[in-house]
Parts: C-alpha cells; structure tokens; sequence
C-alpha cells in the first residue's frame, strides 16, 4: 500500500477524531468554537462549512503508522493522533501573532480576521482541547501507565515549543546567532513535536523502550529536516503555493539556517559582513533590503548548504527507522513520507 493509501486511510479517521474533540459544547459559544474550527479548515470567516486547506496533518500521521509499525491498533490511538495535531495548531495560532503573519494555509490567520486578543484565546482554547483529547486514550483500552506516558510525553514537546519559540524570537535582535544556537532552537520549536508525535504511537503499541527512543530519533531527525526545509521557504517559497506571505523570515531578521550560514561567514566574509550590516538596522527590513538580503544567501551558497543539511537530517531519520528492526507496510510508508517532505514545496 503506497503512502497515498495511507493518508487517504487515516485522513478521515484523524478528522473524525478532531471534530468530536473540537465540537461545539453549546450553541451560545458557536462563535468562541467556530473560530478554532476556521484555524482547522472547516470553516470560513462566517463560520460557514468549507473545505479548506487544513494543513498537511503530519504529525498526526507519523503517530498512527509509528503505531501501526510497532504492531499498535490505530483506533485506539487516534485521541493522540488528535492531541499532537491540536498541539501543532495551538503553537500555529499563537506563532502567527508572534510572527506578525497575516496568512497561513491560503487564508487570513485568525488574529488577522478577529484580533489579537481572540487570537490568543483561540491558541489557549486549541492547546487544552489537545491536553483533553489524550483522556480519551483510557476509554479505548489504553493502559494507564502508557497514557500517562503519552501525557508526560506531549507537555514535555509543548514546553520545548515555548522554550524554541523564546529563542526563535530572541534572535531577530541578536546580531550573531551560531549553528550551535540555531540547531538547539529548531529541535526546541519543531522537532520535539515530531520526534513526540512518533514516540507517542510507539509507547501506545509496545512496551519495548529501545523501540520507543528508535521513532523518537526518527521524529527528531525528521523534524530537524523539516524545518530546515521550512526555512528554505521562508526565503525562497511561492507563497501561492506555501499559503504563506513571502519572505517574511528575512523581513523579520528570523535566524534562519541560511541566514546563520551567511553571517558566520560561509565561503566569504564580505558578504557576511554586508548582511550583518542590513541586519542591524532597527525594526523590520524594507522590500529593497530584503531583496538585497536574498542576493547575499544565494551568492555565498546558503540556499544549498541549507539543502544538503535537510538532506543529512533526512538520511539519519531514514537510519533511525533502520534502528527499529522492523520491516512492515508502515514503516516504509513512513520512509516514504520522509522521503516527500524532503524538497517539499508547502
Ligand atoms: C508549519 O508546519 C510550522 C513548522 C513547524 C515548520 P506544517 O508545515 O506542518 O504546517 P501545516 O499544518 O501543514 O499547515
Ligand atoms: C514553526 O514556526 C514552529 C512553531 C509554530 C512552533 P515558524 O514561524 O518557523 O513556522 P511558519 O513558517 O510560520 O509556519
Ligand atoms: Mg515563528
Ligand atoms: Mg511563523
């Protein structure tokens, strides 16, 4: 069965799951919910139904054939697979405030369409919602020493979020930032919920620690690739096809992997030095100095050095899945998930 199978397999299963997690109580807070159901795509500004687009459901995804790979029964862990899901929206909605961005899956962010604070307040709603929904693993069966590991697992990858969020803001007004600094905040803001999303569908399957560590590692890898390629096209995407404004990492003065390349020299100094004198300006970057900003990563390789470091967390997800032993539909399902997000476009 091809990896499409997979998603057309689990999709449904994943959204049925969110729905019920994320239904309206009462009618008198359709509004309050209607906003978390616009961020998940299935609404509009009106809170009319839509079909949207809702995001590529990943982290869910990884979790079902992580669990499915280590022998685990897919029903019952969809109430993690929704819990890591909202855990991604919550951070999404709260990042887009943080980020400034008026735009995310092809549609206004929600603080764009009902303010910042809503903004908030929809980001807090999603983030409990998905502490809430892992209660539900104990009603399908779930052991409850492995649900309070799932538990312990998710605040965990939340905390780390915050902990990469503080330092991916604090860099915009860091003149210099090294790959040290950068590698510990992508693996704080992105990885750990991959490498989270992973390990949880394993502990639901089996009680074999060597196995749970082998699909973290995975998760890790595969999420350190991620935004290493997330940072590609921040700079370089096409943001008809991200859904996402253009640019706007380098507007932001965000320190990026290419950016960091630049400014701790890559093959010259020069140019490294004429993108720290951009970067030092106060405020935000103009679209003449981002322009020239653009010029300087591309000159001095950072689009390709940024390309063979995704390509080499990617092999060492692929290694890690290797680690595991198995060999089944889902695990290489997932090496050919991990295979598609390299070079991804959206
Ligand atoms: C975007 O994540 C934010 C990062 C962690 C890089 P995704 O690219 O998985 O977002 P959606 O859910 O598919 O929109
Ligand atoms: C991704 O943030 C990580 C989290 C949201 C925790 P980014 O700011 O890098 O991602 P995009 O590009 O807005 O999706
Ligand atoms: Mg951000
Ligand atoms: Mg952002």
């Amino acid at each position: 069965m091809s990896l499409e199978d997979a998603f057309d397999r689990l999709l449904p299963l994943i959204e049925s799951e969110l729905q019920e997690v994320a239904r309206v109580p009462h009618h008198s807070l359709g509004a309050y919910y209607g906003m978390l159901r616009y961020h998940l795509g299935w609404v509009d500004e009106k809170l009319q139904p839509v079909q949207a687009n809702a995001g590529k459901r990943l982290r869910p995804v990884i979790l079902l054939l992580a669990c499915e790979a280590a022998g685990g029964d897919v029903e019952q862990a969809l109430p993690a697979a929704a819990s890591v899901e909202l855990v991604h929206n919550f951070s999404l909605v709260h990042d887009d405030i943080q980020d400034v961005s008026h735009f995310r899956r092809g549609r206004r962010t929600v603080w764009d369409v009902w303010g910042m604070a809503h903004g908030i307040n929809v980001g807090d709603g999603l983030f409990v919602l998905s502490r809430l929904a892992l209660y539900h693993l104990l009603e399908r069966g779930v052991p409850a020493d492995r649900c309070q590991a799932a538990m312990l697992a998710v605040d965990r990858a939340c905390l780390a979020l915050c902990e990469g969020q503080f330092f991916d803001m604090t860099f915009e007004d860091m003149a210099e930032v090294d790959l040290e600094q950068y590698l510990w905040m992508i693996r704080h803001k992105t990885a750990a919920l991959l490498s989270t999303s992973a390990q949880v569908g394993a502990l639901i399957a089996s009680e074999d620690s060597v196995l749970h560590e082998c699909f973290s590692e995975f998760g890790e890898n595969l999420g350190m690739a991620f935004q290493i390629q997330d940072d590609i096209l921040g700079a370089w995407g096409d943001e008809a096809v991200t859904g996402k404004s253009a640019a706007t990492d380098i507007r932001d003065k965000k320190k990026t992997l290419p950016v960091v390349y630049a400014l701790n020299h890559g093959g010259d100094r020069d140019a490294a030095w004429k993108l720290a004198e951009l970067y030092a300006k106060d405020g935000p970057l103009e679209e003449q100095e981002i322009a020239s900003a653009l010029d300087i990563l591309e000159a001095v390789g950072a689009h390709t050095k940024a390309e063979e470091m995704a390509e080499s967390y990617y092999q060492r997800a692929v290694q890690s899945l290797a680690r595991t032993g198995l060999q089944n539909r889902s695990i290489a399902n997932l090496r050919e998930l991990a295979a598609s997000l390299l070079g991804r476009q959206a």
